[in-house]
């Protein structure tokens, strides 16, 4: 297994250059950094993940400024840093990634011939939950589902011809499931959700903020647990009406192989029943869905892969800026 010092320096040099000058000023820092290291290596293993460590430091007000600044703030306040840690997860929650999802989405509804269920695997707050709540502008082109808010329209610049979409489907079922479900109602979660983002990435926070207000009104339920034991009972108790999607986005890789196996086999087993319309789109890392790899898509860094029912149909940005149509 990697070091701490390796992992800081990889998320420096991989994740964070070219994203965010200052979260990969800190964890360079930080990876040449005996002491700071060993605070990070008294949190369990699974606790010491760059993103966590870094949101925990911003959530309790360290200013965006250079490293021995940052430093200071860490060591001095690492008692209160520490419990956030433990307290929380990396659960940021991109509405974003509905710009990938909306052309499977619409098209299922079309082909089907029904309204959606939408099943969200992994929801944090559920805000991809609310396609509809959004605008889509793809590639500058004029808005689809105008919201009559521009925090909430989502860009995406597309190539390879995806089957762009005329309007936003009928949704008329929203439910999920995550280990710990956020509440978009709650200033102490949203807060979170916040801290979670980039510094830099100024257009996320706002966007975040307003499709919180907008999810706030009406929560979505989402059930609190894991994904493999819940995903059979929140299928079964879909509308009949409905053509049913279970999706996920971002959440498999923090989900042992073994289970994500499971899972899998679990919503495989949905696809396909005459007469019970149930697909699967999955918006992950490439090597982290089971199943066989789909070579011809590629595994180009910092990109998913966007799967219909195991099948691989584009490579998406993360955070649903980009669709690449296989
Ligand atoms: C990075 S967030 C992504 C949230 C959302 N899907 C999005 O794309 O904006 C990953 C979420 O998966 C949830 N999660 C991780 N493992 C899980 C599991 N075994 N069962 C259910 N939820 C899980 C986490 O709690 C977290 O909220």
């Amino acid at each position: 297994m990697d070091s701490t010092a390796d992992r800081y320096g990889r998320f420096a040099r991989v994740e964070a250059r070219g994203s965010s000058t200052v979260y990969e000023q800190w964890t360079e820092g930080i990876s040449t950094d005996p002491e700071v290291l060993e605070l990070i290596d008294r949190l369990p293993e699974h606790k010491r993940q760059p993103n966590l460590v870094l949101a925990a430091a911003r959530s309790c007000g360290t200013g965006v400024g250079p490293y021995p600044q940052f430093r200071s703030f860490l060591k001095e306040r690492w008692d209160e840093i520490r419990s956030v840690i433990l307290r929380r997860s990396t659960q940021t929650n991109e509405p974003g990634r509905c710009a990938v999802l909306l052309p499977l989405l619409a098209r299922i509804a079309r082909t089907e011939g029904h309204p959606l269920a939408l099943i969200e695997v992994g929801a944090s707050a559920g805000l991809c939950l609310y396609p509809d709540h959004y605008g889509y502008r793809y590639d500058g082109g004029a808005v689809i589902n105008d919201p009559g808010l521009a925090d909430l329209v989502l860009d995406c610049v597309t190539t390879g011809n995806p089957p762009l979409p005329q309007a936003c489907p009928e949704i008329i079922h929203r439910a999920g499931v995550d280990l710990s479900p956020l509440d978009p109602a709650d200033p102490g979660d949203v807060d979170w959700l916040d801290a979670l983002i980039w510094p830099g990435m100024e257009d996320r926070r706002v966007r975040l903020r307003a499709a919180a207000e907008a999810a706030a009104g009406s929560p979505a339920r989402i059930v609190q647990g894991d994904l493999k034991a819940e995903i059979a009972g929140l299928i079964d108790a879909a509308p009949a009406e409905a053509a049913v999607v279970v999706f996920h986005t971002a959440v498999l890789a923090y989900v042992p192989k073994a289970d994500r196996e499971v899972f899998g086999d679990t919503v495989s087993a949905y696809l396909g029943v005459p007469g019970r319309p149930v697909h699967w789109l999955s918006n992950e890392g490439p090597g982290v869905m089971p199943g066989p790899e789909a070579t011809e898509a590629g595994t180009e860094p910092g990109l998913f892969l966007l799967r219909h029912n195991g099948r691989a149909v584009a490579r998406t940005g993360p955070h649903g800026q980009s669709l690449d149509w296989l």
